[in-house]
């Protein structure tokens, strides 16, 4: 999946490169896509090729004011980005006021971290902690020592890069790192449909073929998956999702065709 034809960024990764980054207008887009070229190198992923790495997206959801008030006012609030890629997200937050040190970003690749790096121009400034972490590797470090220390754990186009059994594994692996008091919260979104399917993926974009199973959760799916997330952990959680088809989707049909969106998510402890 490789956008052609890129004239701008979107107004919310234009925004970021210029007041946070501090980029001069006319570098944008050719800075974006120069580490574009490099990430792509490195991890031939649909939100590298199609620039996904630099639209924040957690400024669009339902609970952003909740996450945005709690971080910056109740003191010792802390949110992970887990799958953060780049990271835009934790730099949207820096940008609307957020504490950095209050911010962590992990990611199986150390490179894409590097690379948020580079494209941010703020190896100096940020405070946020990024940490490399495998969520499917029980035996992780991460995994073990950050049990139970984030109040928000925020995570965008990353569990649908898995079917069914290995989601339920990350969400399990997520459902620990969370704070284990109520109202401790999984927000993100993913790729999901309408009714949930189980589909395989192909994509021809790193020269060879590649396939891949995806779970597309609606709120029913994903309800039942947490149900089975309590069930292994002992614990209990409301499940909260939106369904909707951006126009993005609609011109990216690798994704899977007919009943094909975004589930949008709330996952929060209770007991
Ligand atoms: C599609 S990208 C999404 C990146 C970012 N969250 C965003 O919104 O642009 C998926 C990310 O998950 C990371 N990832 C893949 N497998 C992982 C794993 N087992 N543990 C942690 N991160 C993983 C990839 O390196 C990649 O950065």
């Amino acid at each position: 999946m490789w956008k052609t034809d890129v004239t701008d960024l979107t107004p919310a990764a234009r925004q970021l490169l210029e007041q946070y980054s501090g980029i001069p207008p006319s570098d944008v887009l050719p800075h974006a896509l120069a580490l574009r070229d490099k990430a792509w190198d490195i991890a031939p992923y649909g939100c590298i090729g199609l620039l996904g790495f630099t639209s924040p997206s957690i400024q669009n959801h339902p609970h952003y004011a909740y996450i945005l008030s709690h971080l910056k006012s109740v003191p010792g609030t802390t949110l992970l980005d887990l799958g953060c890629g780049f990271g835009q997200n934790l730099r949207q937050l820096a940008l609307d006021g957020v504490p950095t040190s209050a911010l962590s970003g992990a990611d199986l690749s150390p490179s894409l971290i590097k690379c948020g790096y580079e494209y941010f121009r703020d190896q100096d400034t940020l405070q946020a902690t990024f940490i490399t972490h495998d969520v499917l590797n029980p035996a992780d470090e991460f995994s073990k020592n950050a049990q139970g220390t984030f109040d928000i754990v925020w995570a965008a186009l990353f569990f649908h890069l898995w079917g069914w059994d290995q989601q339920l594994e990350a969400s399990v692996a997520a459902s620990k790192l969370l704070k284990p008091v109520p109202g401790s919260v999984l927000v993100g979104w993913q790729i999901g449909a309408t009714p949930a399917r189980e589909v395989i993926r192909q994509s021809k974009d790193s020269g060879s073929e590649l396939k891949w199973v995806m779970y597309q959760h609606d709120e029913a799916s994903l309800t039942k998956m947490w149900e089975e997330v309590g069930r292994r952990t002992g614990t209990r959680w409301k499940v909260q999702a939106w369904y909707d088809v951006p126009s993005w989707l609609k011109d990216a049909p690798t994704f899977g065709g007919e009943g094909v969106g975004r589930t949008t998510f709330a996952i929060e402890r209770l007991e």
